[in-house]
């Protein structure tokens, strides 16, 4: 059985508890660790069937999008669709358990290994509630809290880290909670005006065309089919709008959630106010189910956009000058009010992939700051291949134009780095180094790979938060920031799983170089690795000790768990084969 418990007296108390219908909870010793299926403890089908039940029929078995490919039951046509979508976010969007990121199946069931491999759930969830009511969530927490199975929350599954899966879990699916009522007149502490209330399972691409309906903007993802109510808003989350109104996480006026207890309230600026603190940027999935949250809404006007192309024509030299002309010239753009780019390198092209500045009244609003930069791409000889700007009329129609025609894929490996301004004043060479040894690749194994920037002013002064030192729990090196930076390699679609592995490692090694470079530099946590030894500084900073305070008080048994998350290393250990074990010396509060 493999299961690790002090005693067996532990499990008999443990099961009568749950035969009585009691939650675990201050009923005795807790068994040392969460239970797998094929234990003898996991809920019995008969148990599932209760809970069923109780969620209106909404309980879902996990299966893992590439079953089709695998004895028995081969299905021909099935398989060859999920081989060919197997890159492509939307399968995964779609499917309760399924997450994106390749890493976490753990080397089973790929499209590519049928029909006699092995095909398991790996690190995906057994089951999930197709949450639409907050009795739903309610049922989740008490099931996981009185069988002592792992709880997850899974709205996306964009999560690089694995976050929104875990073995043997009992995932709460939010993807169809899609409310999205906009409020003239919200009233809350320190705010008044206009805001919108977004369901949990509500994507960017859902907010655009209804912000523009309404007249307003809100602050979403970049890439559409992120979820803002999710990992987004409570890890941080940068839109093309932030270097106007700041991160996600600085709109917030009000969350609905489901507590570890089971219990249903808000946090405000007045209720919960620690809680609240918390979401705001504390990361995703680890203190509270979060069912809609209250946003600010922005009134919709004009926004400028820009983009560009430049390639490298083989003098890397002076493919590097223009690159080293840019990142100095965002020291420019950064005092500019609004104004964000977005921008990509690799090792044959760096391109400008948007510029934005919400309510210029002009194209010459956005293309002069740029002026200063071509004219030191001519003082080094270079030309650019593409070249283009235009005034949108509003918000959504910008989007369409620029952020939402970049294509993203699903596998690939991720390491990210926040860049402070100080290091670009004053040790741009070591950090261009590093950039170049990131994208200069001279491994077989890897690819190429690509580094991409967003540059935001998101400083204490720009949004509005000064004078309110630790307003919210938003790292604070992204005040600090220049920009922030996100670095990956691409896997073919059939990548092997010690390619996977040898991503993981290499990006692991750039990461170091990278953190080497930019002290103090922090990195978002939404854009980074599970596996960074330097979690706790480099994905919260001073924010840890706070935030580890408000786990223990709203999560006192660690009944949510992730990754790198807060608390996460005192609450369990996730072994081999998934299961979170208590570490050693670990007692209940
Ligand atoms: C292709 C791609 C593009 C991206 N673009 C951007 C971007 O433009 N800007 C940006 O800031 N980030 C971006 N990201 C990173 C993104 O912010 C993270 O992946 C984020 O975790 C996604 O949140 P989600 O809720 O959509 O995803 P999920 O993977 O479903 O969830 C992420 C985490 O949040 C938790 N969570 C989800 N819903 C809830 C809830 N209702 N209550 C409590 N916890 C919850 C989950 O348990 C998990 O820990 C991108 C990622 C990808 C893969
Ligand atoms: C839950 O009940 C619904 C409706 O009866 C059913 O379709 C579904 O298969 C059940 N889920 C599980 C996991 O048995
Ligand atoms: C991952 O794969 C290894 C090797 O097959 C296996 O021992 C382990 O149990 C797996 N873990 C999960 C969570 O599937
Ligand atoms: C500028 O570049 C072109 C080709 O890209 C080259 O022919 C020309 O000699 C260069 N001029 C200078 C002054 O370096
Ligand atoms: C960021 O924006 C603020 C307000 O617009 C501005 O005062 C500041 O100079 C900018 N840059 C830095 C480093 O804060």
């Amino acid at each position: 059985m493999g299961l690790k418990t002090p005693t067996g007296l532990a499990i008999a108390l443990l099961a009568a508890a749950v035969a009585c219908g009691g939650a675990s909870r201050g009923s005795g010793p807790s068994p040392k660790c969460r239970y797998l299926p094929g234990d003898a403890q996991w809920p019995s089908p008969s148990t599932w069937n209760q809970l069923n039940t109780t969620v209106g029929g909404r309980l879902i078995a996990g299966r893992p999008l590439a079953r089709s490919c695998y004895n028995p039951g081969v299905n021909p046509a099935q398989c060859a669709a999920i081989k060919a979508e197997w890159t492509e976010l939307d399968p995964f969007l779609e499917d309760p358990v399924n997450v994106v990121a390749p890493y976490w199946q753990n080397n089973t069931c790929s499209p590519f290994l049928g029909p006699n491999g092995p095909c398991a759930l790996g690190n995906l969830a057994s089951y999930a509630i197709r949450v639409s009511t907050p009795q739903d969530a309610i049922a989740g927490v008490n099931f996981a809290n009185a069988n002592n199975i792992r709880l997850t929350i899974k709205n996306t599954g964009h999560d690089f880290l694995g976050r929104s899966a875990g073995a043997g879990s009992l995932v709460l699916w939010t993807h169809n909670l899609k409310e999205i009522t906009f409020l003239k007149s919200f009233k809350t502490l320190g705010y008044t005006g206009p805001a919108v209330r977004l369901g949990a399972g509500v994507q960017g691409s859902d907010v655009l065309p209804a912000a523009k309906a309404a007249g307003y903007r809100v602050v979403s993802g970049s890439c559409p089919t992120v979820g803002p109510t999710g990992g987004f808003t409570q890890g941080g989350g940068h839109s093309p709008l932030s270097a106007k109104y700041g991160l996600a996480a600085d709109q917030v006026l009000e969350f609905e959630v489901v507590t570890a207890a089971g219990q249903h309230t808000t946090a405000s600026p007045t209720k919960n106010i620690d809680l609240f603190w918390a979401l705001r940027g504390g990361g995703g999935g680890n203190y509270a189910v979060v069912l809609s949250m209250t946003v600010k809404a922005h009134k919709d006007g004009p926004v400028a956009g820009a983009g560009f192309v430049l390639l490298n024509d083989g003098d890397s030299d002076k493919y590097w000058a223009a690159i080293t002309a840019w990142l100095k010239h965002l020291l420019v753009l950064d005092k500019i009010d609004g104004y964000l780019t977005g921008w990509t390198i690799t090792a044959q092209a760096f391109f400008l992939a948007f510029a934005a500045l919400p309510d210029a009244t002009s194209v010459n609003d956005i293309t002069g700051p740029l002026a200063p930069f071509f004219a030191e791409l001519n003082r080094l000889n270079v030309t650019l291949a593409q070249n283009g700007a235009a005034l949108s009329s509003n918000y959504a129609d910008w989007f369409a134009t620029w952020a939402g025609t970049v294509e993203y894929t699903t596998n690939n490996a991720l390491g990210g780095r926040l860049i402070p301004r100080t290091v670009v004043q004053r040790d741009l060479t070591s950090l261009v180094n590093v950039f170049r040894d990131i994208v200069e690749i001279s491994s077989p194994e890897v690819g190429g790979s690509a580094l991409n920037g967003i540059s935001l002013n998101v400083s204490t002064s720009r949004i509005g938060l000064a004078g309110i030192p630790g307003a919210n729990a938003v790292l604070p090196a992204w005040r600090d920031a220049l920009f922030t930076l996100n670095f990956g390699i691409p896997f073919a679609p059939d990548a092997a799983w010690p390619a996977l592995k040898f991503g993981q490692a290499w990006i692991n090694d750039k990461q170091t170089k990278l953190r080497n470079v930019t002290p103090g530099g922090g990195t978002y946590m939404n854009e980074a690795t599970f596996d960074n030894p330097n979690w706790k500084q480099d994905y919260f900073g001073a924010n840890y000790i706070p935030l580890l305070a408000i786990k223990a008080k709203y999560d006192p048994n660690g009944l949510f768990w992730a990754h790198a998350a807060v608390g996460s290393d005192l609450h369990w250990r996730a072994q081999a084969d998934g299961r979170l074990c208590r570490p050693s010396g670990f007692s209940r509060n």
